[in-house]
């Protein structure tokens, strides 16, 4: 596993859909261990953990994209790695497949939320709860990384790909040309959309980063937005989605929309976030007017893609 091609400068692809034409910033081919904003996410470990740790300490969502690039980074650095879970669904301990298999091999412990100390059925404290109280507890040695890499640290390497778009839209001319650029990107905690947003502004660049929560409501990633920064003129813009989305449930429509990019663009996208990224950037563009170049963030998570295809197939089969 090499590192240095970790932060190699991803490319920037035109393509032509549904009557538009977008910019697509391929961060998937950064590096098949830290898928897309994974890189830049956890760019900061790659070069600043401290010799004294010994463990990686995460948690999050079973198929997380982030399961699978913290074991590589554990492995990496030659780390133990410990992750907990609300629990393992039955059907995916012998599957080999996904984020959870592939992290597995590479040496990951992946613990059951009931094993953690203060885990009580009576207490019904969600994993979110739970974890904040043991990270706490931890020593030293261990290093511990908040869920979906929510963390001042992730600015270091944020900025670096707010520095290659800004070189983009520089070589293209597009501030002189228009009165704005857009960079459209989906959000999880929102911490890629958030410090995009606040490195453009410091740099006072007309560039308007756009996003749409995937998880929980608009207000659910305003809040997330707020633990990371109080000045709100720094926030993204939230697009509205179509519908209310349950993070992590098949939705024919998201199905279609995925297999419309991949048949026309030749591009594969994510499907637990990028279906709801395209409906809300095409929804925007249709309606709004708004004229002004559109770069949107391939934020990588194919992995993702070998346990959610699966799914879809047996949901929808009529759709194969
Ligand atoms: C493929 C993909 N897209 C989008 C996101 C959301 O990123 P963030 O949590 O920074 O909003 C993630 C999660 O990190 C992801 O893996």
């Amino acid at each position: 596993m090499k590192t240095h091609s970790v932060l190699s400068t991803s490319p920037i692809q035109k393509v032509h859909y549904q009557g538009f034409d977008f910019y697509v910033k391929r961060d998937d081919l950064l590096n098949p261990y830290f898928s897309g904003n994974k890189a830049r996410k956890f760019a900061y470990y790659l070069e600043h953990i401290s010799p004294s740790v010994t463990k990686i300490v995460g948690y999050g969502s079973i198929q997380a994209n982030s399961l699978y690039s913290l074991a590589a980074l554990a492995h990496l650095k030659g780390l133990k790695f410990d992750y907990y879970v609300d629990r393992i669904p039955p059907w995916l301990l012998n599957s080999g497949l996904g984020n959870y298999a592939k992290a597995i091999e590479l040496g990951a412990n992946i613990i059951e939320k009931r094993f953690l100390p203060e885990s009580d059925k009576k207490t019904g404290l969600n994993l979110d709860t739970l974890m904040r109280g043991f990270s706490q507890t931890l020593p030293n040695t261990s290093l511990f990384i908040q869920e979906g890499g929510r963390s001042v640290s992730a600015e270091f390497g944020v900025h670096q790909l707010a520095q290659e778009l800004a070189d983009f839209i520089s070589q293209k001319r597009w501030i002189e040309r228009y009165s704005a650029v857009n960079i459209m990107l989906p959000a999880g905690t929102g911490t890629t959309a958030l410090f995009l947003q606040s490195w453009f502004k410091k740099q006072q660049l007309p560039i308007n980063v756009l996003t749409c929560a995937c998880v929980g409501d608009d207000t659910y990633l305003e809040q997330q937005f707020s633990e990371l920064k109080v000045n709100k003129s720094h926030w993204p813009t939230i697009l509205p989605t179509q519908k209310k989305y349950h993070f992590g449930k098949l939705y024919a429509e998201h199905f279609k929309q995925w297999k419309s990019l991949l048949d026309n663009t030749q591009i594969e996208f994510d499907l637990l976030y990028d279906p709801a990224g395209w409906e809300s950037i095409l929804h925007y563009v249709k309606n709004s007017g708004d004229d002004s170049p559109i770069i949107y963030i391939h934020q990588g998570g194919l992995i993702g893609n070998e346990t959610m295809l699966p799914r879809y197939r047996r949901k929808f089969p009529d759709l194969f």
